[in-house]
């Protein structure tokens, strides 16, 4: 697969879980690739019972500014499963949102770099943990180039769901202008609430790409660490998702190939 941004709205928490729930439960190799600007999540949550030196998004950043990237991300990056070494990496965040602006001009070529690691041995999709969308902030060249961009909303209330009516139509607006198109946008709901999925994605113009369950003692591990229990039916929900994803990102990428072939003849 390739490149999946996740984002979330103002008031609609639910994205750093559902992007590591993900990572932790696909077939395929995953790199779990923490660019919230406010700061990453994981090493201070999930995996707070280990201690890690500072590494990850910005000094790999940094690394890309002395074109050395390629050569510095594997001691960037942290085993998020003992027992498949590789297959299931987390690239950590920044530890403090003053480091954005460091991060910040280096967007376009991390971006780059991180398409190539499909075609690695083995070949990752990343799963872009993006934070809450701003205006400033946001890894909106990441945004642009991403294969699919899912907007992750609690469907708790219409509290936590009219957030989402402004954060789609500056990602429609956004990706028309700088980048591909709108093809790449879809919804992700966590939860429910007096809505229907079926309402919430009509009301939201975007394509349901998964749902995930309200998992109050999973989600408290994968925000806080403590133990995994494997048919946890958040895992189980974000697995079944893996093969939606898929087949979003096959369908936009033959919608990209049939647009390059009417635009070269
Ligand atoms: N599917 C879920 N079920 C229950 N609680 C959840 C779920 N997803 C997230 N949470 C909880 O909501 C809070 C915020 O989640 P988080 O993923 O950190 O949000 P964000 O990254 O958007 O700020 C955390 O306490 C987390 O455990
Ligand atoms: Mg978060």
């Amino acid at each position: 697969m390739a490149i999946i941004a996740m984002v979330s709205a103002k008031g609609s928490p639910g994205v750093t879980t559902t992007a590591l729930a993900c990572a932790l439960s696909w077939q395929r190799p995953a790199l779990l690739a923490e660019c919230d600007p406010a700061g990453g999540s994981v090493l201070a949550g999930y995996l707070s019972a280990l201690e890690i030196e500072p590494m990850g998004l910005l000094q790999l950043a940094v690394a890309e500014l002395r074109g050395t990237a390629a050569t510095e991300f594997p001691n960037q990056i942290i085993d998020l499963d003992g027992k498949q070494p590789g297959r299931r990496l987390l690239l950590p965040g920044i530890a403090d949102p003053v480091q954005a602006g460091t991060v910040r001009p280096t967007w376009d070529r991390l971006t780059a770099f991180f398409a190539g690691l499909e075609e690695g041995e083995p070949g990752h999709d990343v799963i872009a943990d993006c934070g809450r969308l701003s205006s400033a902030a946001t890894p909106w060249p990441l945004l642009q180039r991403a294969d699919l961009v899912l907007l992750v909303v609690a469907a708790t209330s219409l509290r936590t769901i009219s957030p989402a009516m402004p954060a789609a139509t500056q990602l429609r607006r956004d990706l028309t202008e700088n980048g591909r198109g709108t093809g790449s946008l879809g919804l992700v709901l966590v939860g429910d609430g007096p809505y229907r999925s079926a309402e919430i994605q009509q009301r939201l113009q975007l394509p349901l790409i998964a749902e995930l369950p309200y998992d109050k003692r999973t989600a408290a591990v994968l925000s806080d660490g403590g133990r995994l229990r494997g048919n946890a039916s958040l895992l189980r929900a974000a697995a079944a998702a893996e093969d939606t994803v898929a087949q979003a990102i096959a369908r936009r990428r033959a919608q990209l190939n049939i647009g390059q072939e009417v635009r070269h003849g």
